[in-house]
């Protein structure tokens, strides 16, 4: 069934696949790449924003569908959560080349996109992956602790004004820091014990790749 938010999220997708002035857009067409635009439930009450999708997930328009993407469906279950009940997405929508960190200027072309598909879920709670992600939700959000570091904020709950009401932000580490470092692995899996809290099951059957 096609809701509300399903047509205001393709709407978004389409506007993505035709981002011609995005620097990313002309590396994504020689490599037959895809814009991955998130995927999950549209009403979800978790998000999960990361930085900008790696090769696996520019070949198949997935986000965290490779390495990391592993770790994250590990850890997601360690708190009783699959895919299907969250959301997940990505500042950045196109793959830079060589996984390199995203640009600034890649960060303020894409940033408007994350924004609507926020205020178009309105999550309760926004788990921020990694520090990109971190840094650009806090100070969208006005946190006063936008300008500390992930390694003062991991795993706490920052709680925040949206549009849409109060809303969670809870920074974790980027699962692929657990990838080749058992205590970052550890670390991972205490923060997002954190999550738990939050946690309601909704009903199966409401996956969404958008
Ligand atoms: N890393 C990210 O930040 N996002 C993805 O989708 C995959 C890897």
């Amino acid at each position: 069934m096609s809701t509300d938010r399903t047509e205001q999220l393709r709407a978004i997708r389409d506007e993505l696949v035709n981002l011609k002035e995005s620097p990313l857009y002309e590396y994504r067409q020689r490599n037959n790449y895809f814009p991955v635009i998130g995927q999950g439930s549209h009403h979800a009450d978790i998000m999960f924003i990361g930085e900008a999708p790696g090769k696996n997930e520019a070949e198949t328009g997935r986000p965290f569908c490779g390495a990391s993407g592993r770790v994250l469906d590990e850890l997601l279950e360690s708190i009783d959560l699959d895919r299907q009940d969250v959301y997940v997405t990505n500042i950045v929508k196109d793959r830079p080349p060589n996984n390199r960190d995203p640009l600034k200027t890649e960060i303020d072309l894409y940033a408007p996109f994350l924004e609507r598909q926020i205020g178009i879920i309105q999550p309760k709670v926004i788990a921020t992956l990694g520090r990109f992600s971190m840094e650009f939700i806090l100070r969208r959000f006005g946190a006063f602790q936008a300008n500390q570091k992930i390694s003062q904020l991991h795993g706490q709950v920052i709680k925040v004004r949206t549009a849409y009401g109060q809303a969670s932000v809870v920074p974790q580490y980027h699962p692929a820091a657990a990838l080749y470092n058992a205590n970052q692995r550890e670390t991972l899996e205490k923060d997002f014990q954190v999550l738990k809290q939050f946690v309601t099951k909704e009903e199966p059957g409401t996956m969404r790749l958008l």
